[in-house]
């Protein structure tokens, strides 16, 4: 079999199901989103000659990418090493190590960065240490992005036409990428970003994330800002509750970006009801089934207990102090225009609960 046969034969787990959610809502659900550009990126690589047959994969991840370049690694004959953090589950760090990559976790945040930083510092060491090795970069390498025409093109195929994509942005590339797409068919789509407080992202105050997959403390140059009309921001407890609410309402057992994404797309939908909206769901409960479902753990989850707010509140700022779901209008601007208007506007008093969720009361 050639490289490129090789390397596509796990082509059928990239594709979405695109499942009805009631009214004008679909949810495209992924067994595991991720396949898609690192496949995509391997390919290439090896195209190119940066990839050769036998060589060392080295990559910063925590989860689903890191999960993704396994599958694909032991099925090429790749080596893999994984720089990771506290964020690597049990179950995740368990079945990395059965498909043969090789784990290594930092646990110490760099003093600009955090963890995120840290990872990309320890990893730099094995790239000059490894020789012939290759980093496939998912926040920086435009491949990312582009690996998601093919998205566009099978929501195209499945619902002749898209009005609005919503989706979580962690590196960026599935919603900027599969935006750019659809836009040269429907140039009036309607996209939304979905984030979490503390994420630099879209402007927030960089600080501790509890939401694997979801924001980050780098900003990637993946994340392309002028694709998005509206951001959320959802926190971790709403996020689980919407992933609940996914798995009862729907049948649908995914992670709990998926879960953030549905929130705001249900909410957007019922808004807009002659609009198709789709909502990317990136993957699968079955990592989170002894944390976001389970119980125990989610009663030690800040908010929990508390009524999930049912719309977002408004934000003058992407600065602004959160305690809740919030929402910003974008407008296809770049961050450096968002924060140059945005800092005129400082308004803390926009949410009334979150003085007192930022200093932790
Ligand atoms: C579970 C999960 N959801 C969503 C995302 C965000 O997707 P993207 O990196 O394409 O922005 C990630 C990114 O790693 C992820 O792991």
């Amino acid at each position: 079999m050639s490289t490129r046969a090789l390397m596509r034969k796990l082509e059928d787990f990239e594709a979405p199901r695109v499942v009805p959610l009631g009214g004008n809502l679909y949810g495209a659900s992924f067994f595991l989103m991720k396949l898609l550009p690192a496949r995509f990126m391997l390919e290439r690589a090896a195209d190119q000659g940066l990839l050769r047959p036998g060589a060392t994969i080295c990559e910063s991840s925590s989860g689903t990418f890191g999960l993704a370049l396994a599958m694909l690694a032991v099925q090429h004959g790749y080596r893999l090493i994984l720089v990771s953090d506290w964020a690597l589950d049990r179950n995740l760090h368990r079945r990395l190590i059965e498909l043969g990559a090789e784990v290594t976790i930092v646990d110490r945040p760099a003093p600009s960065g955090g963890l995120q930083q840290a990872r990309l510092d320890r990893l730099q060491g094995y790239l000059q240490d490894v020789s012939g090795s290759y980093w496939p970069s998912q926040y920086y390498n435009p491949d990312n992005p582009l690996s998601y025409g093919k998205v566009a093109e099978q929501l195209v195929d499945r619902l002749g036409r898209v009005d609005c994509l919503i989706g979580p942005v962690g590196s960026g590339g599935s919603m900027s990428g599969t935006s750019r797409y659809l836009r040269t068919l429907f140039p009036d789509l309607y996209a939304i970003g979905v984030d979490t407080p503390n994420s630099v992202l879209f402007g927030q105050p960089s600080g501790k994330l509890n939401l694997s997959g979801l924001g980050g403390n780098i900003l990637p140059s993946n994340v392309d800002h002028s694709q998005f009309d509206e951001v959320h921001w959802l926190v971790p407890a709403e996020a689980f509750h919407a992933t609940h609410d996914l798995h009862r309402q729907h049948g649908l057992f995914m992670g709990p970006t998926s879960g953030a994404a549905y929130r705001v797309a249900k909410w957007w939908s019922r808004n807009n009801p002659g609009k198709t909206v789709v909502a990317l769901f990136p993957d699968e409960g079955h990592r989170y089934a002894e944390t976001v479902y389970d119980e125990d753990w989610l009663e030690k989850i800040a908010g929990w207990s508390d009524p999930p707010r049912a719309s977002p509140f408004t934000v003058s700022t992407p600065m602004a102090p959160m305690s809740g779901w919030s929402r910003f209008a974008w407008d296809r601007r770049s961050l450096d225009d968002v924060l140059a208007h945005a800092s005129d506007q400082h308004d803390t008093a926009a949410d009334p609960r979150a003085d007192s969720a930022r200093s932790g009361a």
